[in-house]
């Protein structure tokens, strides 16, 4: 019998899935996007996961990170939602489950919840923050990283710029929550939450290769606002507009990230 190539889901998987503006595919993920985990065991060295604890990660993508739990001896959940992605974090040998975020259903089981480079793309951040809230034990710890204000600002003007100039309403395509370190301070202490470090800070990162499969993998909802036909005038003309602003003199291209990072706890 031929392997299945990907999950199967149940209707209200495929239903949540359906509704996400973004898809990840783990083989070009693991080609152009492999710095996002390797960029991210500073954060995860922030948890200090200790064994035997349990441990959510919230946005576990194709499992690299969430495996450095697993062999710190920690209880992991894993969580997406990306079919794709789950489906590349079992292959890995993880317990990695489809669900929302903002709904999660847990009930104070997790010493802590972990999460890197995801927060960004979830609308409601109150909710979330609710659920991972209910999900943590009294002075269970959340911890994580994600995009901060004036993150990736080069390649959301470009979008500006040349969706503009197509009479296309930016903001109505645009996914990104990038909150400055006292918006998001309010929101987790708003939450319930005592927040024990929290800071911005500019992460420079060069890509693996040309900007265009960064733009193919990270700013699909953008995108997909022109149609088909349209799409690779569209990537000419972001590279072109990127070029001056974030390729060095090298040819290498470095994308301007800011993260925040923080750590927060559920008070006992
Ligand atoms: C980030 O990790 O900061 C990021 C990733 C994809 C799109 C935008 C930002």
């Amino acid at each position: 019998m031929a392997k299945p190539t990907r999950l199967l889901l149940s209707p209200w998987e495929a239903s949540f899935e359906q509704a996400m503006p973004q898809r990840w595919d783990p083989e070009s993920y693991a080609e152009h996007a492999r710095f996002v985990s390797e960029l991210g065991e500073p954060v995860a060295d922030v948890l200090d996961p200790k064994p035997g604890e349990r441990i959510l990660d919230l946005g576990c993508g194709d499992g690299a990170l969430t495996e450095r739990f697993r062999n710190a001896g920690c209880l992991v959940v894993a969580i997406d939602s990306s079919p794709e992605q789950v489906w590349a974090a079992r292959k890995r040998g993880l317990d990695a489950r489809i669900i929302d975020a903002r709904d999660l259903p847990f009930d104070t089981e997790f010493d802590a919840v972990f999460s890197n480079s995801v927060l960004h793309w979830i609308e409601d951040p109150d909710q979330v923050l609710a659920s991972v809230w209910r999900s943590l034990r009294p002075g269970g710890r959340f911890v994580g990283e994600f995009g901060g204000a004036g993150n990736v600002a080069s390649i959301r003007d470009a979008f500006i710029a040349a969706l503009g100039a197509r009479q296309i309403d930016v903001a109505s395509v645009d996914p990104w929550y990038f909150p400055t370190a006292e918006q998001y301070r309010s929101r987790l202490e708003a939450g319930g939450f005592s927040v024990d470090t929290i800071h911005l800070f500019p992460r420079p990162t060069p890509l693996p290769g040309d900007v265009t499969h960064w733009l193919q993998v990270f700013a699909q909802p953008f995108l997909m606002a022109v149609p088909d036909s349209d799409r690779p005038a569209l990537i000419a003309e972001l590279r072109a507009r990127l070029e001056p602003r974030i390729r060095s003199a090298d040819g290498c291209w470095i994308v301007d990230y800011v993260r925040l990072r923080f750590a927060a706890t559920r008070p006992r």
